[in-house]
């Protein structure tokens, strides 16, 4: 009995730091994340969100890593949200426009916990994810490299290390620390299925290097890149 009791309180306890973490995103986030979802179905609707999607963040983030950003974040996508929003034309091409982009907000260890507990219960639908799964194994950096840039030119719009590769995209040197392994395997064999108006081109990666693609992701996300930055 004492034991059960012992458990009840735990739930409880938690399903309270949950609705405090809610109250939080409701108050200071939903204004520009999307809580509640269907992901935009035109462009117009997708323009008018200000950060990225959250309705499914159960299924998309590593806890550790969101505790982790909203106390101390750190910009992921070099040329904001909307990149076009963000470029100014330069002498050979364009340039990013550091002074239109605004720092993320920030949220106190505790308050990042409470949010944290809400987010990762809010999870993807199961048409969203699909079957994909990360089957495991790893890859040295230079052939990952090779899939990833050569085999399918992913490097055109993501950095492989600060300062190298594309600017329109999310960095990806640490996609595999922020992000779930299945998720990242879904979302490159079906960005539209997240975000149907996305910008992010369905290459039709094979699922073989799609694997690949992930296991060179963890190999970039070992080196720590915060403390280089
Ligand atoms: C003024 C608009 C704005 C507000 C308010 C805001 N965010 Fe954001 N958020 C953004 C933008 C823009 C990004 C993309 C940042 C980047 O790529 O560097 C972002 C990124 C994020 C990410 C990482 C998303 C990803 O997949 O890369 C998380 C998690 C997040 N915000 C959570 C929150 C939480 C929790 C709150 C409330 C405490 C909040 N945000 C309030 C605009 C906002
Ligand atoms: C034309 C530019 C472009 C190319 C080429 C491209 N991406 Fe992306 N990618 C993007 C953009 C933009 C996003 C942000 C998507 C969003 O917010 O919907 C993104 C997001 C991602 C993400 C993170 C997902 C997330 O939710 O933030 C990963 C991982 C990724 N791309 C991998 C790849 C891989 C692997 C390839 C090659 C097969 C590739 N990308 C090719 C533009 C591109």
């Amino acid at each position: 009995m004492k034991y059960l009791l012992l458990f009840l309180g735990f739930t409880f306890a938690s399903a309270t730091l949950a609705d405090d973490g809610m109250a939080i995103l409701q108050k200071r986030c939903a204004n520009c994340h999307d809580l509640s979802g269907p992901a935009a179905q035109s462009v117009q609707a997708l323009w008018q969100r200000k950060g990225p999607d959250l309705f499914y963040a159960g299924s998309k983030y590593n806890r550790e890593w969101l505790e982790k950003w909203l106390v101390k974040p750190r910009r992921i996508r070099p040329a904001g949200y909307h990149y076009i929003q963000h470029i100014k034309p330069g002498k050979k091409r364009d340039m990013i426009d550091a002074a239109t982009l605004t720092p993320h907000p920030v949220l106190s260890s505790d308050k990042a916990e409470d949010v944290a507990e809400a987010l990762m219960k809010l999870k993807a639908p199961a048409e969203m994810m699909g079957a994909a799964a990360f089957k495991g194994g790893s890859i040295s950096v230079s052939f990952g490299e090779m899939v990833f840039d050569k085999f399918n030119g992913c490097m055109a719009c993501h950095e492989i290390e600060p300062g190298y590769g594309g600017l329109s995209g999310p960095e990806v040197y640490t996609a595999a620390k922020r992000y779930q392994a299945d998720y990242l395997v879904s979302f490159i064999s079906s960005p539209q299925a997240w975000n149907p108006k996305t910008p992010m081109p369905n290459k039709h990666v094979a699922e073989p290097n799609i694997q690949k693609i992930v296991q060179y992701l963890q190999a970039l996300a070992k080196e720590n890149w915060d403390e280089k930055k």
